[in-house]
């Protein structure tokens, strides 16, 4: 096994030979460190509600949410095997997020990190959300640092690097973005029962990042693409925000808005979700706009949640 050459203080070490109970993560307070069947370890670490709230609260994602439910029968049978002493090393567990904008990486990751948790996977199931910049520095000696202080803020939970292949710039032969590749290897090796991350960007540019980057291939050990969200789905979640924001949509806003759906599909940096998210904070300051102009009006509750068709067609796309 390597050296730990970066281990980061404040982690359990890698896993070795030891026995499986000293193995299991924070046995003593474990709530399925006796379980003998798959319901008994659901039933004490509460991961079927998140699966389930991860099966209703995200519209479509059927390939994502089936890989997950993959993800958490590994981890399910894994703490079985551990609670009769049959050692195997911990499982591991980085992963991989390709999909374009908008399409849910960083909100799953979140549900991940909570199912990890949950099942004493990490220690504390947060998620650290970084970037190229967060880990390289601009000037030589600065990287190691950086790096080392976000993996320290990770440790007991989830690292998720968006557009991870920023981190390697092969036209530039003393990039340091190679430095903190590397530092990142040797923790994801030795400190995997501590730390999982997740690398995430578009699909094309992370498998070309993966071709140049073996090592870093080799330790990625779940890849779950996101596809993009058909029409439908998209008036799914608009609803759905709509909803959570107690607004909703009044006559022919409904129409209104897949209308403009199909015609933002076609522009430029069309990022799924978050761009539904944006066309409708635009609606609501359009509805802010038209109730206010109309100063004696006294306005009832539905007028206040209500988004009339006229607030979604006054988009610029309609005006071409
Ligand atoms: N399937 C879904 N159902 C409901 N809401 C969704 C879904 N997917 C994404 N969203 C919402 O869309 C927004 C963007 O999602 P998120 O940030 O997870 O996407 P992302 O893939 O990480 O995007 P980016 O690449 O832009 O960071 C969030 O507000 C999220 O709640
Ligand atoms: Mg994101």
């Amino acid at each position: 096994m390597n050296s730990p050459l970066y281990a980061i203080p404040g982690s359990t070490p890698a896993p070795s030979a030891a026995p499986a109970a000293a193995a299991a993560p924070a046995a003593a307070s474990d709530p399925t460190a006796g379980a003998r069947s798959v319901a008994e370890v659901l039933a004490g670490s509460q991961v079927e509600a998140v699966l389930q709230e991860l099966d209703d609260d995200l519209v479509g994602l059927k390939p994502v949410k089936a890989r997950i439910r993959d993800i958490a029968a590994l981890l399910v049978i894994d703490k079985l095997r551990l609670n009769l002493g049959l050692v195997s090393q911990a499982p591991s567990l980085h992963m991989c997020f390709s999909g374009n904008p908008g399409t849910g990486k960083t909100t799953v990751a979140m549900r991940m990190a909570q199912i990890l948790h949950r099942l004493g996977y990490v220690r504390k199931g947060h998620l650290v959300s970084v970037t190229r910049d967060d880990l390289v520095g601009q000037y030589i000696g600065h990287t190691a640092p950086k790096t080392k202080e976000v993996l320290k803020r990770a440790m007991g939970g989830v690292l998720f690097i968006d557009e991870a292949y920023y981190l390697y710039r092969p036209e530039n032969e003393r990039d340091y973005g190679q430095e903190a590749i590397e530092i990142l290897l040797q923790v994801m090796e030795n400190q995997r029962d501590d730390l999982v991350v997740i690398l995430a960007g578009y699909k094309d540019r992370m498998d070309t990042f993966f071709q140049s980057n073996p090592g870093m291939s080799s330790r990625i050990a779940h890849h779950l693409d996101f596809p993009d969200y058909a029409v439908p789905e998209l008036q799914q979640i608009a609803g759905q925000m709509l909803a959570q924001q107690n607004y909703r949509f009044g006559d022919g806003a409904a129409e209104a808005f897949e209308r403009y759906l199909q015609l933002r599909l076609q522009q430029p940096h069309f990022a799924n979700a978050r761009s539904v998210r944006n066309a409708l904070d635009r609606a609501r300051l359009r509805q802010a706009s038209r109730l206010f102009a109309d100063r004696e009006r006294q306005l009832s509750a539905d007028d206040l949640s209500t988004i009339a068709a006229p607030d979604i067609l006054a988009s610029r796309l309609f005006q071409a």
